[in-house]
């Protein structure tokens, strides 16, 4: 079975993560440049996943604001889709929001993005909202996802589930 190691992102693992970001979204990706400020935020944690030999695989980024977690970036290499890669990461998000006592993480995505958003949903996020033409490449608009509260049981239980379900690949974690 493949084995993946969840690692914080690193200024030197951008060169990388920019390739596979470029690779994903040809037209509207973001520039090393935001990823490099990203690193250097106090308020943003990046992560990564890495395969044996130290190639990324995917990666996550969120910022941290108050009592409320944003996913800014999330992206799996085409190659290695439906390993469960997307979950792991989502996974690390989550409990990292639990150290932090963090109680609601919201994102935006656009809303032609299926598996972006039946991902969100499988992790108890629903749309609260629309932003009209928020995406400037093509004027898509962007909807807007809550979790509930993380602490209650309803978010908890599904959570440990899907914990628990992770059987595709083995997860390290490399602090
Ligand atoms: C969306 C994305 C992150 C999913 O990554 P992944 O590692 O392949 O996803 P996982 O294997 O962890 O799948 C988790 C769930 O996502 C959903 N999903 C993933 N791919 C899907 C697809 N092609 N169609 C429908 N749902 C899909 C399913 O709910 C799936 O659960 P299931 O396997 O029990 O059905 C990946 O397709 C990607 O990088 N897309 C481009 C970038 C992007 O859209 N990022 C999100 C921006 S907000």
């Amino acid at each position: 079975m493949k084995k993946v190691f969840v690692v914080k992102m690193q200024n030197e693992d951008v060169d990388e993560v920019y390739d596979i970001e470029s690779l994903i979204h040809p037209n509207h990706h973001w520039s090393k440049d935001s990823f490099y400020n990203e690193l250097s935020n106090n308020l943003s944690s990046y992560y990564c996943l890495k395969d044996e030999n130290g190639k990324i695989l995917s990666y996550i980024g969120l910022w941290r604001i108050f009592e409320e977690a944003h996913i800014t970036t999330l992206g799996v290499h085409p190659d290695f889709r439906g390993l469960q890669l997307a979950q792991i990461l989502l996974i690390q998000i989550v409990e990292l929001c639990y150290q932090e006592m963090i109680k609601y993480i919201t994102l935006e995505v656009r809303e032609s993005n299926v598996p972006a958003i039946s991902l969100y949903e499988k992790f108890l996020f629903e749309t609260i909202g629309m932003r009209k033409n928020y995406y400037q490449d093509n004027g898509e608009n962007a909807i807007i996802m809550f979790t509930q509260n993380i602490w209650y049981d309803k978010f908890k239980n599904n959570f440990a589930q899907l914990k628990n379900g992770i059987n595709k690949v083995l997860v390290s974690y490399d602090e």
